[in-house]
């Protein structure tokens, strides 16, 4: 795996970048106009930028690690890429569309990998002529800083498919776990109904944001509290999540509480817009 692919350059796929290049990858981002490809850019310069300012890494090590991303808004360039990581915006026919278009423009061999947090992976694989070389890749936010990799196989994968972008997982430095394809595999299954729970004890005015958060971080030594981390994560992010949950499962626990779809129409999508449950500005 020399030559690696990441749809959307966001909050993930910088990260996912980052990481690839990091272990010795070439990595082609493609992003969908030219201010996101230089935003995506930017959010690598600065991750980089810190691991320097840390001391983690040297200018030369930095330089070295930038020379093997490339930024395009050209979806054929993915064409000779091994494996394609896609992290765009958490959406269904958005999602399968971007996977049709990556099995119109890559080799036969190439696997096609998604990053989703929740979407189901057979629906994915089912918009390709390869659904034995789609897999879920999911990693964790921050990118270089989460340990975690959840691998994503469906009835159809291919045994060798999925060992491959295993390997390579383990190879960045990852520790992987294996969820079988259902909406919000493993983490999410669990983490989304504890995040909407909070924001439904915000929203009922059963205590206050600081204190919910407080109350997880001391209380139970999370290093984020949920509103936090929804904040964290994006509240964009979060709602989509729960409605996928909730359309598989149907269980009122996964169900987005009205204040959550409000502020997510509102714009208020959590850090990355500089406002959520706190004030980022
Ligand atoms: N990129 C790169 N490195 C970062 C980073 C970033 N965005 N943010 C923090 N770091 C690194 C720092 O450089 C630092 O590294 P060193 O210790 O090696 O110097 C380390 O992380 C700690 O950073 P800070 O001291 O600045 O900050 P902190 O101690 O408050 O930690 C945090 C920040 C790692 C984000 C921590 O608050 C944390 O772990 N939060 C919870 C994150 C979490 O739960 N993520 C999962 C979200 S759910 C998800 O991802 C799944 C989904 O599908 C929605
Ligand atoms: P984000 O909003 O930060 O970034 C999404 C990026 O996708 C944007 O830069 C956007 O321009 C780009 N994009 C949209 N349509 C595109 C297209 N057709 N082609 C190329 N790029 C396109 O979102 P994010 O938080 O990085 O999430 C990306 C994916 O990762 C989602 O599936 C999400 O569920 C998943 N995920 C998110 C987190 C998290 O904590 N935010 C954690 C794990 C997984």
């Amino acid at each position: 795996m020399e030559r690696i692919g990441v749809i959307g350059g966001g909050l993930m796929g910088s990260g996912i970048a980052e990481v690839c290049a990091r272990a010795g990858s070439s990595v082609i981002v493609h992003e969908i106009n030219a201010e996101a490809a230089e935003a995506a850019l930017g959010r690598i310069q600065k991750s980089l930028a810190r691991a320097v300012e840390r001391k983690k890494l040297d200018e030369a090590g930095r330089d070295d690690i930038l020379s093997r991303i490339d930024i395009s808004t050209e979806i054929s360039e993915q064409s000779d890429r091994q494996l394609v990581i896609e992290a765009a915006t958490e959406n269904e026919s958005l999602k399968k569309e971007i996977f049709s278009e990556l099995d119109r423009v890559t080799g036969p061999d190439a696997i096609l990998a998604s990053n989703t947090s929740s979407i189901p992976i057979t629906r994915l694989a089912a918009a390709t002529e390869r659904p034995g070389k789609v897999v879920g890749l999911h990693f964790f936010n921050p990118v270089p800083v989460m340990a975690l990799v959840e691998l994503v196989t469906t009835v159809l994968t291919d045994d060798a498919a999925a060992t491959a972008v295993a390997s390579y997982a383990e190879s960045l430095g990852k520790t992987v776990i294996r969820a079988k394809d259902r909406a919000g595999f493993i983490v999410n299954m669990l983490l989304i109904p504890y995040m909407i729970g909070a924001v439904r004890m915000y929203e009922a005015g059963f205590a206050s944001a600081e204190d919910i958060d407080t109350g997880m971080k001391l209380g139970a030594n999370h290093p984020m509290g949920p509103l936090e981390l929804a904040d964290f994560v994006g509240l964009d992010t979060t709602k989509f999540v729960a409605d996928v949950l909730f359309e598989e499962f149907k269980d009122p626990a996964y169900a987005s509480p009205p204040l959550l779809t409000r502020m997510v129409e509102a714009g208020l999508h959590g850090r990355k817009t500089g406002r959520g449950f706190y004030d980022y500005r």
